[in-house]
């Protein structure tokens, strides 16, 4: 099988170390996005500029040429996917999602033959699913867990991070033993471009080691070299003051919160086919040292007056 390969996307924050991951291949990428994010690729990196919603004549020409895979980042509805007839390729790896999953009871974890939920927030992916399973190529439909690593901008771990580095009383409304599944980047990246060139199809679920709330904040406090005064505040007492799980606090996930079952993944079939993952401590680690250069206060984080008064009420 030959080498070239087409990202769509690759700006993004797992197309970045994914084109990196790629390149260390050998692999002779071309990228498509809209040119909207200040980078700089490397030299061999073809650089096509073009929205996949509204392909004109000269981007339709440049995709053409005949690819041995397709990585596709960035399909959110099925309007997505009308570029997926346009690229003749040997396969298309789509990136979805573990929230496509329903909810799962007790200890289950979610494995590809999971019920999907079609009414849930990712029903678009699972039209992106769909209309890739028709296209003519070899597909694998990657459903990622939750992903981390330096860059990653959605502040879902550097929030613990950023709180331990800061001081005072850290209020952390979880169950110690709430499940916490994070998947580095670089691993994800990896475990993509060996599949570009596998012959892996169907579904598969990537996603990290599962841990456990209090375990994910002492490899913070570690990787901070902090000692933070954890006040365990019952979930219950923080919702009653209108905090929001997940977006206000990060990670936390009160029982019943529709995205618990994403922290529940089995990636046995990956980890079959050559997922590797690195310890969470490394991930943590290599966060906590990314962040410390940036020390992003995200606007949607608890703002610290309110967790104050939260910490003062729960006494
Ligand atoms: N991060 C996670 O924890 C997580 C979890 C589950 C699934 N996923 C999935 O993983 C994928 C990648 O996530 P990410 O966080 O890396 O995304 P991201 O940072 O938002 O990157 C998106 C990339 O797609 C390009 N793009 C967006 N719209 C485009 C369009 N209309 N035409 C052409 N290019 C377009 C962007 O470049 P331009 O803006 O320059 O066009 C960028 O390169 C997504 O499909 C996401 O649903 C992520």
């Amino acid at each position: 099988m030959g080498n070239r390969v087409l990202l769509i996307g690759g700006s993004g924050f797992i197309g970045r170390h994914l084109l990196e991951a790629c390149l260390q291949r050998g692999y002779e990428v071309t990228l498509l996005n809209r040119g909207r994010r200040a980078t700089r690729y490397g030299v061999g990196v073809t650089h096509i500029v073009g929205d996949r919603r509204r392909l004109d004549r000269a981007v339709l020409a440049g995709l053409q040429s005949g690819w041995d895979a397709v990585i596709d980042t960035c399909a959110y509805s099925a309007e997505d996917m009308s570029i997926g007839r346009c690229i003749p390729t040997r396969r298309y790896l789509l990136l979805s999602s573990c929230s496509v999953y329903g909810s799962v009871t007790g200890s289950q974890l979610t494995s590809e033959r999971s019920p999907v939920d079609s009414s849930g927030p990712a029903r678009g992916k699972l039209d992106c699913e769909r209309l890739a399973s028709g296209l003519p190529a070899e597909v694998l439909v990657v459903r990622l867990g939750l992903v981390t690593g330096p860059g990653d901008p959605s502040g879902r771990l550097t929030y613990w991070v950023e709180r331990c580095l800061r001081g005072e009383s850290v209020l952390v409304p979880a169950e110690p033993d709430q499940p916490v599944q994070m998947i580095d980047v670089r691993d994800v990246a990896a475990f993509l471009a060996v599949a570009a060139t596998s012959s892996l199809c169907g579904t598969v679920n990537v996603a990290g080691a599962v841990a456990t709330f209090e375990e994910t904040l002492r490899l913070v406090s570690d990787a901070t070299r902090t000692a933070p005064s954890l006040r365990w505040v019952a979930g219950p007492v923080v919702l009653r003051h209108g905090v929001r799980p997940w977006r206000e606090v990060p990670l936390w996930l009160p029982a019943g919160h529709p995205y618990r079952p994403h922290m529940r993944t089995n990636a046995g079939r990956a980890r079959a086919a050559g997922l590797t993952l690195r310890p969470l401590a490394a991930t943590v680690e290599d966060v906590t040292q990314w962040h410390r250069s940036d020390r992003t206060w995200h606007p949607e984080w608890l703002p610290t007056g309110r967790e104050r008064a939260v910490l003062a009420e729960a006494g």
